[in-house]
């Protein structure tokens, strides 16, 4: 019996880039609630309780904070030096006008944009921006980080926190800025999600399943 297949498969995300997503996601997700709980302690321990709340709620913070500066870290090596050049092949799409007006006509159903690289110039620019805040995001962190632990890695980075800190004005404007750049990965991760769904089923092309297993399907005579 003779089958065959209706959909080619291409290799699109390689391993480090699906760990590092999904360890992102992971981190920030304890990030945000972490960091608005150190913001607003609500729980209150019962008197003489040695269950040190806000201490653990820190500590899962500072965790997942330096997990997050490493993949940051990581992921701006990748971008430049990978041996994949699919995230960097975008760029030429966002350098052009008419692919920014085929990408947002794509959105209201008009037309479709067969991208040079794996995102449109929207979502480009739009990665672009956060991978940018989480960079200040991490900075900040550290600062804060270095004026709460004075030893080890908060004391090498004592220097440059300082300077950090002057630059933003003191300490209570890192917190700050600390602080509201937590919304811009709030309201990030509500559009990415969306995002992500709804184009897999506007452009019938995987889209969630691809920053898990890597694989995009397309059927032999389609572009995306
Ligand atoms: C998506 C990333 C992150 C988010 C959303 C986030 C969010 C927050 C928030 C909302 C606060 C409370 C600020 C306030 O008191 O108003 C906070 C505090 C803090 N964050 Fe982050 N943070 C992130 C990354 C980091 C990183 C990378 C580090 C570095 C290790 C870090 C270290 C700290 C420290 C040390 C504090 C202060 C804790 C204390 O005073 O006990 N954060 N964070």
């Amino acid at each position: 019996m003779k089958h065959n297949a209706t959909h080619i498969r291409t290799k699109i995300f390689s391993p480090a880039i699906r760990i590092f997503h999904w360890l992102r996601a992971l981190s920030i997700l304890v990030l945000v609630v972490t960091g608005f709980y150190i913001a607003w302690p609500f729980l209150v321990a019962p008197q003489s309780s040695d269950i040190l709340v806000q201490g653990w709620v820190r500590f899962g913070h500072v965790i997942c904070g330096f997990i997050l500066t490493a993949v940051t870290l990581a992921r701006f090596y990748l971008y430049f030096f990978s041996r994949s050049d699919i995230e960097r092949r975008s760029f030429r799409d966002v350098k052009s006008l008419n692919s920014w007006i085929i990408q947002l006509k794509s959105y209201i159903w008009m037309g479709h944009l067969h991208k040079a690289g794996v995102y449109g110039p929207l979502q480009y620019v739009t990665y672009v921006a956060i991978s940018l805040v989480a960079a200040v995001i991490c900075i900040t962190g550290l600062v804060l980080y270095a004026n709460v632990y004075h030893e080890g890695l908060g004391g090498m980075l004592w220097d440059s926190a300082a300077w950090v800190t002057t630059q933003l004005g003191g300490l209570a404007q890192v917190r700050l800025w600390h602080h509201y750049l937590t919304w811009a990965f709030v309201i990030f991760v509500v559009i990415h999600v969306y995002m992500a769904v709804w184009s897999g089923i506007r452009f019938k092309h995987n889209s969630v399943d691809s920053i898990v297993s890597g694989y995009d399907y397309l059927k032999p005579d389609s572009h995306h």
